[in-house]
């Protein structure tokens, strides 16, 4: 064992764990339901992405068994004979589904926009990203060695200030990338304005739909469906690890991507395929996101009721319109103590801390689903507020 590296991982840990930054993995069971088992309690659970409650549908277990039949795993990578017949129907039934051209299976969103982000931008290149873009945005901008510019939160007027900046160097090829409802806030992107100043400066529009695709749209398509302005964007991505309730993802678009994708895009090309039970139960999953009208209907209901509880409270949530609702509590400290009072009391919303969010904006994240009840939400309610009522009394 190596003394340095021994004593300095060490050392990093205890920073992190005076900071409350620590991290550790707990167990958790049910995490698809509204009540999950953790810490040999059962809570009811606002920490779960499968948003529409899909995850558990009788179908989606019938799809999978049905698919596991002929073998488990994706035996190869999708250009040696990974790319089933199931996987093939699958890609057209996402481009129809998103109405484009042609679309791409991935492993998983993290993939997906590491891949696409990787495959499309060179060092010439400049990228416009929201400074609050999920990580594996992030990650595959710096990995792409493309000049990148971090604009503040949807703010229109710093976008356009830094277009400009990219267009006086003379960089001829511009890409801007948003989370279309972001991951920590529940807030949406100004994806009309956004669509106006790609036109005006020649820019190409990527967006992630991981929050918004199954939930917003007439069929469940995402934010940019909702908003008319699919038919605007160069490359869609989204995942099918929320809403959808199974595992991977999808990237959509214009036929010459896909297919430059396809030759260029790493993520995608050294990597085993999806096994055929994910995707068959995929194939299952958008069928019944595209008929899922009255869930969808159920989860905005209830998410709208939420936020407005929360702000009745007095409590900071972020400029959520969504599912997702923020509690935004300031430390990490406080963040962690909210979080355990809330468990005391049945509920769970794991803390978020730093650096998935910025220093000082600690929070609880609330995601609801369309399967949380009436009751369920006014007992999280009266959590909220009897923990907020214990933190005045008990600092
Ligand atoms: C905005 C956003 N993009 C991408 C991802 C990654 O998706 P996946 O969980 O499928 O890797 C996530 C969530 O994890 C996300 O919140």
């Amino acid at each position: 064992m190596s003394g340095s590296w021994e004593s300095s991982i060490r050392q990093e840990g205890r920073v992190l764990a005076e900071r409350h930054l620590f991290r550790s993995l707990t167990p958790t069971a049910d995490a698809a339901l509204t009540h999950v088992i953790r810490g040999g309690r059962r809570l009811l659970n606002f920490s779960s992405n499968n948003y529409l409650g899909l995850s558990a549908h009788p179908e989606l277990q019938a799809a999978l068994e049905r698919a596991g039949a002929h073998g488990v795993g994706g035996v190869a990578s999708r250009l040696i004979i990974g790319h089933s017949h199931e996987l093939d129907e699958l890609e057209r039934e996402i481009a129809r589904f998103k109405g484009t051209e042609a679309a791409l299976l991935f492993s998983n969103g993290y993939m997906a926009n590491l891949g696409l982000l990787t495959a499309l931008l060179k060092p010439a290149d400049a990228v416009f990203s929201d400074q609050y873009n999920h990580a594996s945005i992030v990650d595959g901008i710096r990995l792409s060695g493309a000049k990148s510019y971090r604009y503040r939160h949807l703010n229109l007027d710093h976008l356009e200030t830094l277009l400009k900046r990219a267009e006086a160097k003379g960089i001829k090829r511009k890409l801007i990338v948003t989370d279309s409802v972001f991951s920590m806030d529940g807030d949406v992107a100004p994806l009309r304005e956004l669509v106006w100043l790609k036109k005006k400066y020649d820019a190409a529009l990527v967006l992630d739909e991981a929050h918004a695709a199954g939930v917003f749209g007439p069929h469940g398509e995402g934010m940019a469906h909702h908003l008319g302005v699919a038919d605007e964007i160069d490359l869609h991505m989204g995942t099918f690890s929320k809403a959808f309730g199974v595992y991977g993802a999808y990237v959509a678009g214009r036929k010459t991507w896909i297919q430059y994708l396809v030759n260029r895009c790493r993520p995608l090309i050294y990597t085993t395929a999806l096994p055929p039970v994910i995707v068959a139960a995929i194939r299952a999953s958008l069928r019944l996101v595209q008929s899922g009208h009255t869930l969808r209907q159920a989860l905005h209901e209830r998410s709208a009721w939420f936020r407005q509880q929360l702000m009745e409270a007095g409590l900071s949530i972020n400029g959520s319109t969504t599912q997702i609702v923020p509690w935004v509590v300031g430390g990490s400290e406080r963040a962690l103590k909210l979080s355990q009072a809330l468990a005391e009391q049945g509920v769970l919303a794991v803390a978020i801390r730093p650096p998935t969010v910025p220093e000082g904006a600690s929070r609880l994240r609330f995601s609801l689903m369309a399967t949380h009840t009436q009751a369920d939400l006014i007992r999280a309610v009266e959590a909220v507020r009897k923990a907020c009522r214990g933190k005045e009394a008990g600092g």
